[in-house]
């Protein structure tokens, strides 16, 4: 699990989020009709499946795990609370490989082919670095 992400990654991790976002509603549908055929578990665990709904949620997310990369130190404490929180919603370790996966399938879907693996690997870099530190929660969770 990489635990550093390139200048270049960073850009290119920034540069494929900004092309999803006027895709937002496409990009979630595709997301977690994935997520909940490879993990159906997961399912109940969201608490709406509007998809606009989940659309705009999706993209503060990603958008929040953007920012975050340029700013890691800052908002490590928010993301360690933001793991604290995934420990109530019920969200076990193994889930974060398999939200990974329906996340870079629905990148690749949405961005064909530009997708090239050096984005596929930047957006594994980005999500390996925020997921160890949101994940740290479930070790030390006071
Ligand atoms: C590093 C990866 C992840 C990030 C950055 C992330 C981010 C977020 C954010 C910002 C929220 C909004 C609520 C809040 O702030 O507490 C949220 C909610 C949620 N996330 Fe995640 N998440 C991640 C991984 C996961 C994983 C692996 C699962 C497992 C299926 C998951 C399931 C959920 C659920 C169930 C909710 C609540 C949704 C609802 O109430 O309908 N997340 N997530």
């Amino acid at each position: 699990m990489p635990t550093t992400i390139t200048d270049k990654q960073r850009q290119l991790v920034t540069l494929s989020f900004a092309r999803l976002v006027p895709i937002s509603n496409e990009a979630a549908a595709i997301f977690y009709n994935r997520l909940w055929d490879i993990a159906p578990e997961t399912r109940s665990l969201f608490h709406t499946t509007d998809m606009t709904q989940q659309g705009m949620k999706i993209m503060q997310t990603l958008g929040i795990a953007v920012r975050a990369l340029h700013d890691l130190d800052t908002v490590s404490p928010m993301l360690h609370d933001l793991g604290k929180r995934h420990m109530s919603y019920g969200v076990t370790r193994d889930q974060y490989e398999l939200v990974k996966s329906a996340l870079l399938w629905m990148i690749e879907q949405c961005l064909k082919k530009d997708f090239t693996p050096d984005t596929r690997a930047a957006w594994i870099a980005a999500y390996d670095l925020i997921t160890g530190i949101v994940t740290s929660a479930y070790d030390s969770p006071q």
